[in-house]
This record gives C-alpha cells, sequence and structure tokens, in this order.
C-alpha cells in the first residue's frame, strides 16, 4: 500500500525549522532521525499485513494504515517544545510529551486534509503511543493504529539506545535519561519485571543495566510480527543481552530474556 507523504513529510520539517535557535539542539537533530525511521518501519508493518496471518484483516481497512504512517510522523512532534522549554526529554521533570505532541498537531492542523476518521485514529495514536498500557477497552481501529506506532517506535528506540548504551557521546545523557552508569549494578525490581513476565517502568530505572532490561520486556508487547522478526534480525537484542553482567542474581531474568528473542526470531508471538 503506497502512501503519499511528501506534503506531510515538508510540513514536519518546517515545523522543526521553527526551533533552529534552540541552543545545543543536538538531542532535537536525533529525533528528526528517529521520527523518518519510525515512518519507515510503520511502512514496513503496513507492508506487511496481507501476510500476516493475525492481522491480514487490517490490510483491507486504507484508513487505518494511512493514519498509521501519519501518526508516525508526528508522533514525537511535542519533543521540540519539551526540549526548548525544559532542556529534557524526561516527561517526569517535565511534560507527557505525547500531550504536548496530540496538543501541537491539533492546534496546528497538521492533518486538516484528512478524513475526520483519519484525522481521528492518528491523533488518539500520538496520544497513546507512550502510555505505560492500553485500555482493552479502546476501539479496534484505534488500538491497531496506535500498536503500529508503539512497535515502530520501540523498533527504533532500541537501535538509539544500543548506540549508546556502549558509547561516551555528548547526546547520551539525553538519550539514556540520566541513569547511572555502573556496569555491575541493576535494580532488583526491574529484574523481577523481567522474570514475571512484566514490561519494566522508565519510573523504576536507576542503572543503565536497568535500561537493558526493560528494553527487554518490550518484545513481551511488540504486536506484529513483522517487528518482532526485523527485532531479532537486527542482532539488536544480542548486543542488549550481552553488555547485562554476568551475575547469578541475574540469572533467571537472562535466560527469560533469551527466550523471549528466540520466540521472536522463531515468528513466535508474545503473549498479549
Ligand atoms: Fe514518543
Amino acid at each position: 500500500m503506497e502512501i503519499e507523504l511528501s506534503a506531510y513529510r515538508k510540513r514536519f520539517l518546517d515545523y522543526v525549522e521553527g526551533f533552529r535557535d534552540v541552543p545545543d539542539a543536538a538531542p532535537l537533530r536525533l529525533k528528526v532521525e528517529h521520527t523518518f525511521r519510525v515512518v519507515e518501519h510503520a511502512e514496513r508493518i503496513v507492508d506487511s499485513l496481507p501476510e500476516d496471518e493475525v492481522e491480514r484483516q487490517w490490510s483491507e481497512d486504507a484508513g487505518a494504515c494511512r493514519a498509521a504512517v501519519l501518526a508516525a510522523l508526528y508522533h514525537d512532534c511535542g519533543r521540540f517544545p519539551q526540549f526548548r522549554r525544559y532542556r529534557t526529554f524526561l516527561d517526569a521533570k517535565s511534560v507527557n510529551h505525547a500531550v504536548l505532541s496530540f496538543q501541537t498537531m491539533r492546534d496546528g492542523r497538521f492533518l486538516r486534509e484528512e478524513s475526520a476518521r483519519v484525522r481521528g485514529l492518528a491523533q488518539c495514536a500520538v496520544l497513546l503511543h507512550n502510555r505505560y498500557a492500553l485500555s482493552p477497552m479502546l476501539d479496534p481501529a484505534a488500538r491497531f493504529v496506535t500498536d503500529i506506532v508503539r512497535d515502530s517506535d520501540k523498533l527504533d528506540i532500541f537501535r538509539v539506545m544500543v548506540s549508546y548504551l556502549g558509547n561516551a557521546l555528548p547526546e547520551r545523557d539525553a538519550v539514556l535519561l540520566h541513569v547511572a552508569d555502573d556496569p555491575g549494578s541493576w535494580t532488583p525490581k526491574v529484574a523481577e519485571d523481567v522474570t514475571a513476565g512484566r514490561v519494566a517502568r522508565y519510573g523504576d530505572l536507576r542503572f543503565v543495566n536497568d535500561f537493558r532490561l526493560l528494553l527487554g520486556t518490550w518484545m513481551l508487547e511488540l504486536r506484529f510480527a513483522s517487528t518482532r522478526k526485523a527485532l531479532a534480525e537486527s542482532g539488536l537484542m544480542d548486543e542488549v543481552l550481552a553488555g547485562l553482567p554476568d551475575a547469578p542474581g541475574l540469572r533467571p531474568a537472562r535466560e527469560k530474556l533469551h527466550v523471549l528473542l528466540e520466540d521472536c526470531r522463531n515468528g513466535r508471538g508474545a503473549a498479549r
């Protein structure tokens, strides 16, 4: 399914241009790259739908597929005013960036040419893309669109995080959200989340290893077979797991994550 995006890409870049004057804006440049990669992932998921045994029926909902790609493009537009005002991407210390993205695209009428349904679905997905969990009552089309953005977003965050986990670069603090780099340490609560098959919470992260564990638990909620496969084939998760300390206390969590990764590789779905 070809979704023509050039006018929307231009609109996004024009919007970003308005943040040119922000000092030390390297983290914002990373957000532009991130955005376009998330769009690519969303397009790939949409293209994979006809071959997806579980999700095939959605390939016939052109409006929902269109909304997903548009939502991917604008999902993080609130990161720009967030960083300009608060100098951080840490929502807990500033503002919920998904709400800000939603308000920005609504007030800027970024999707004014779209039907009310496509616009509504896209705005809903932007608003919900960073929620810890989605309500089971959510309308199935809204859930589908939101899950495409969430899967796509996670796939690129894996790439960004893995590149920063092992390097000391200037943007590192902003990316890793100010956790301590103590190679032998991890937070027991986060390791327990892993063994219990729960997605870890940002608020519990204290060390870089907690980030590794959190990224591992994201495998639990990737919805689309194409995302799980792409993650396994990228080798990124192998890198994340290889960085965890080989301590006896962490062994159950490591083993659990290796099983999840094999499931992704073999196209088996995580329980949802
Ligand atoms: Fe986001």
